[in-house]
């Protein structure tokens, strides 16, 4: 009994609640806002460690030949919980900002050059998902690791070097059996639909555009942008020219997969697989949500300074917000979604594949 667990030990509040060192007081003067400032980096660490847990355990269940239905079940649940988190993590930047610009100049300076350039864990969770520090268009890898000590970059090119949930994800919608069956093409009568749609669009467009007849009328012009990125899903050629540009990372098989379980989400073997995508879109939406509230919180800040890290600060961060998507592909799907009256209607066979079968025992 003497060994009874006790709240203060189990959660380690002796260590917890003392490590909060401000730089300013060692100073002249502590700044009152710095205790604020370090807690809330700190909480942020924190729910990126959670993150990192859930999205370890997410990737095991990927990382198999095959992916089991009851296990997906769970990453589902595992999804969520990261989705709660991210709330948490956008919501929590307005308690930052109850610190003003000139109370923060108080001890900015104490703390360059560090910055949240040196977050491990920030790095890792983007690794995970599938952003590696290779493809970044606004900073170059060497950059952001010179960031980083020895230990740490380690840790990066071993994350770097597993399987990341983009990869995996990718594998597992490739794997997906292909759609078509004995005299029932649904490729081809989905493409006949959206030909029609596309169609209708453009109908639309010149009876509202100004002048119906200009090849220039930026309507029309997007219908036929729609028209050659619809045409890439089943161009190897087209699509990899769109690769190549940066414009698509998922491979044509995958995109196919996942259009099609978007279209079908209501049949009963690929509702969870639905619920997994669209969480993903939800991750993935959080994430730049984030990076777009704290860049406008960089801003509020700094003004146009350069931030502590060296980076060009407020633009910086707005650029890397805009630029730095995870699940982007599954976003653009929605370019080929047609409403359920004009879905094609699928053979029997396929319908039958696509239910669960329960058979009375009497
Ligand atoms: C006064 C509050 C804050 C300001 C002014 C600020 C400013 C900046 C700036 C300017 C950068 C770019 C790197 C640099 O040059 O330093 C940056 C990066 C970063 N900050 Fe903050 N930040 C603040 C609070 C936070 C908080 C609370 C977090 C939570 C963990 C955070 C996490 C990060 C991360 C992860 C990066 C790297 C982003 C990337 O490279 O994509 N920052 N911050």
């Amino acid at each position: 009994m003497d060994k009874a667990i006790d709240y203060r030990k189990y959660l380690q509040l002796d260590t917890l609640i003392n490590i909060q060192n401000p730089e300013s007081a060692s100073g002249p003067a502590e700044c009152h806002d710095e205790t604020l400032f370090i807690i809330t980096h700190q909480v942020y660490e924190l729910w990126f460690k959670q993150i990192l847990h859930e999205l370890d355990a997410i990737i095991r269940v990927f990382n198999k030949s095959a992916v089991d239905e009851h296990d997906l079940f769970r990453a589902v649940a595992w999804q969520l919980r990261v989705i709660e988190i991210q709330k948490i993590l956008i919501a929590q930047l307005t308690i930052m900002e109850t610190m003003t610009a000139m109370d923060f100049l108080e001890f900015r300076d104490l703390l360059i050059p560090a910055s949240g350039f040196q977050s491990v864990q920030f790095r890792l969770i983007e690794i995970k998902l599938g952003l590696g520090t290779a493809n970044r268009s606004c900073v170059d890898r060497n950059y952001l690791l010179s960031a980083l000590d020895s230990q740490d970059q380690q840790r990066i090119d071993g994350a770097e070097r597993e399987p990341s949930l983009f990869g995996l994800v990718e594998a597992w919608l490739e794997r997906i059996p292909f759609i078509a069956g004995e005299g029932f093409d649904f490729w081809a009568l989905y493409q006949e639909a959206v030909d029609a749609m596309l169609d209708g669009e453009a109908r639309i467009v010149s009876l509202h555009s100004r002048d119906p007849k200009s090849a220039l009328s930026p309507g029309l012009s997007n219908v036929e942008a729609s028209r050659r990125n619809f045409a890439s899903l089943f161009d190897q050629g087209l699509h990899d020219n769109l690769v190549r540009d940066g414009q698509r990372r998922l491979s044509r098989k995958a995109m196919l997969s996942a259009l099609f379980i978007l279209l079908y989400r209501e049949e009963p073997i690929l509702q969870l697989p639905f619920n997994f995508l669209t969480n993903l879109m939800d991750i993935d939406e959080n994430f730049t949500a984030w990076r777009y509230r704290h860049a406008l919180m960089a801003h509020r800040m700094l003004g146009r300074k350069v931030g502590t890290g060296g980076s060009s600060g407020h633009e910086y961060l707005k650029k890397t917000a805009e630029e730095s998507r995870f699940f982007e592909d599954l976003f653009n799907l929605s370019t080929f979604l047609l409403p359920r009256s004009k879905l094609p209607v699928l053979s029997k066979a396929l319908k039958r594949d696509l239910n669960f079968h329960f058979e009375s025992k009497n």
